[in-house]
């Protein structure tokens, strides 16, 4: 059995002081739940904070929300897997959609930054997913697979299965707008499909897009799902320890 994970994406809120105050109301409210998994992506200055916040309780972790494919260099404003690492993290998203379509991320970079990470001995978490214009064109299945092959194409089985990914459906990210169970098992099970190809079977499948207290129980009973990818809900500690704690059964 694959561990659930319930992943904060925290984007650009909480500074350290306000991350501080977060884990320890969450610490509080959100007592471990065999089999569950929660996984902080705060801002790169909150790492730190977030890290020692943790308290080395096994069932939580600490992630940077991006990092740059070199170890070191002239890469103002960026971060390193090493960097990250030094500040706790044991993770960090890569590709996710504002960074590809905000920042103009590409998929040749996702692949790099997958490389980088897994030298790190950080655990990637590839975000991959669709445009509304490309979901209605019916090009899920297409795009999504091309991401994969960008990112992950060229890992050996091992590495693979210690890359977590997320399938957000762009449409449905900070709009209120969520995939409904059925179409969110159907693009879960292309992935693992494609992953079975590869004899990857510890490859964990997240969903992200608008989950809220209101519909992660529902998202979480199909069986594709190996955990949610939450923004918005996720920042009000006291509400994202009731959401891990009631979403599955
Ligand atoms: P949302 O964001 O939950 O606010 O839609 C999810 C994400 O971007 O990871």
């Amino acid at each position: 059995m694959r561990p659930l994970v319930f992943a904060a994406n925290w984007k650009m809120h909480l500074g350290p002081g306000e991350a501080r105050d977060y884990l320890a109301t969450f610490r509080h409210a959100y007592a471990p739940v065999a089999g569950r998994q929660v996984w902080f992506f705060p801002p790169a200055v909150s790492l730190e904070a977030v890290a020692a916040g943790l308290e080395h309780r096994a069932d939580l972790l600490a992630g940077a929300q991006d990092i740059h494919w070199e170890p070191k260099g002239a890469f103002t404003g960026a971060i390193s897997g090493p960097l990250a690492t030094q500040a706790g993290a044991r993770a960090t998203l890569i590709g996710h959609s504002e960074r590809r379509h905000v920042f103009g991320e590409t998929d040749e970079q996702t692949g790099k930054k997958v490389g980088a990470a897994l030298r790190s001995e950080l655990l990637p978490v590839l975000c991959v997913g669709e445009t509304l214009a490309q979901r209605e064109a019916g090009e899920t299945g297409t795009v999504v697979t091309r991401q994969l092959e960008a990112a992950l194409g060229t890992l050996a089985t091992e590495s693979l299965d210690k890359v977590t990914i997320a399938y957000e459906p762009v449409w449905a990210i900070g709009t209120g707008k969520n995939a409904t169970p059925k179409d969110a098992a159907l693009v879960h099970a292309e992935i693992r499909a494609w992953l079975k190809g590869r004899n990857a079977s510890a490859t964990r499948i997240l969903y992200g897009g608008s989950v809220n207290l209101k519909n992660a129980r529902e998202l979480l009973a199909e069986a594709e799902l190996d955990g949610v990818l939450v923004g918005g809900a996720s920042l009000d500690p006291a509400g994202w320890a009731e959401l891990v704690r009631t979403a599955a059964a």
